[in-house]
């Protein structure tokens, strides 16, 4: 399996390349019109997510159209709640939506979501269709790509479960660990109990590399740094580590300030190998700090997309100039694409990369 995916690998292990690596995040999604077609065929997004012909398909497109080097599988974060027995739905133009666990409750929830996520032909009855989708992918994709699994962080999971809307803050879950800490950790035990087997069963499936997305991380107070983003991310990378050695694990975890992204490489123990920053980053700062330490992926402007070819151009070579005088880097934007992002764009960006030479 190793040696399926050479090019991607050899920006992780640090080989000298000529150009490096690259796809974008939520690649597969709303900016591709045959995106848009095989959505309304699904009717819900869920059920394309589950739908392991819709899935694959849609995984497959932006390689399709732009050759990207890795394809990442078509799924969402929230299908762990889903799995745990917290039923989510997409509503148009709102988001997710997960129904309101009550103060009285928060308690036997959280024994119940640790009772199920130990229960892992019940997880599976309702992710079994995104192991199916994994192996379909990875049938097709050509062998020189990687296929990238993936699932949320504890953390960033934990808030779609217990905040109305993760984007507004976390007030209900940081009031809820001073009043009830042991209560917090048994939601983040079966959310990473739950994860260490979702993501082997993807590795099991025909998945190359995992990312971990902690998209909220932003909204940790300095204190609780530790307690929610290191420790939870720490013991899902190590179990999975230990069960699969040779499979890369690429963190992203927005929106935390150099400090924090030092300590979380600087302590890190080999357990996750390409760390993934956002666009609010410098990262002249990250390649004299951290470059030397770790494969870093990222952090182009998702907005940059938004302008002209020229100006999209121009940005894409600022960056490989500055991040390809080392190896280890894998290109990437700092967040996902945008749905308005004009398809001429992405392709002047993708030549842009693919036309570089050191
Ligand atoms: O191409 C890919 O990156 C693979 C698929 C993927 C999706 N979601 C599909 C999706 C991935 C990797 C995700 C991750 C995800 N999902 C994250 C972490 C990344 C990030 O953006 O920070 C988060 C926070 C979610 C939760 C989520 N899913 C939200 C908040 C929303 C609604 C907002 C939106 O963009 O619509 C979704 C829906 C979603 N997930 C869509 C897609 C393509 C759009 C739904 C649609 O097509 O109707």
């Amino acid at each position: 399996m190793d040696n399926l995916i050479p090019f991607f690998m050899k920006a992780i292990q640090k080989e000298d390349i000529h150009r490096p690596p690259f796809w974008l995040m939520r690649q597969a999604g709303r900016y591709l019109p045959e995106y848009r077609d095989i959505r309304k065929q699904a009717g819900s997004f869920l059920n394309l997510c589950y739908t392991p012909e819709y899935a694959t398909e849609v995984t497959l497109q932006p390689i399709e159209r732009y050759d990207f080097d890795a394809a990442i599988l078509f799924s969402d974060i929230l299908v762990i709640p889903d799995a745990l027995g917290i039923s989510v739905t997409f509503k148009e133009g709102v988001g997710p939506v997960l129904p309101h666990i009550p103060e009285d409750s928060l308690s036997d929830y959280a024994n119940k979501l640790k009772r199920i996520s130990l229960q892992k032909d019940v997880l599976d009855q309702t992710l079994s269709p995104v192991y199916k989708t994994v192996e379909n992918v990875r049938c097709t994709l050509p062998k020189d790509k990687a296929l990238i699994g993936f699932c949320g962080a504890p953390w960033t999971v934990l808030l779609y479960i217990l905040e109305e809307k993760p984007s507004k803050g976390c007030e209900r879950t940081r009031g809820l660990f001073y009043t009830h800490p042991e209560i917090v950790q048994t939601y983040t035990d079966a959310l990473i109990e739950a994860s260490v087997h979702y993501l082997s069963q993807q590795i099991e499936s025909g998945a190359n590399v995992i990312q971990i997305f902690d998209s909220w991380a932003v909204h940790v107070p300095a204190t609780l740094f530790e307690t929610f983003i290191q420790k939870p991310l720490y013991t899902l990378c190590k179990r999975l580590k230990k069960k699969y050695p040779h499979i890369p694990i690429i963190l992203f975890p927005r929106g935390l300030n150099q400090e924090q992204l030092k300590r979380l490489v600087f302590e890190r123990n080999s357990c996750f190998d390409v760390l993934s920053l956002d666009y609010t980053l410098d990262m002249t700062w990250a390649h004299n700090t951290l470059q030397d330490h770790i494969c870093l992926q990222g952090n182009m402007d998702p907005a940059v997309l938004l302008s002209t070819p020229e100006k999209v151009k121009e940005e894409v070579l600022r960056l490989l100039s500055l991040m390809m005088q080392k190896p280890g880097y894998i290109f990437n934007l700092g967040h996902g694409i945008l749905p308005q992002v004009p398809l001429k764009n992405v392709e002047i960006l993708c030549h842009t990369i693919q036309n570089w030479h050191k």
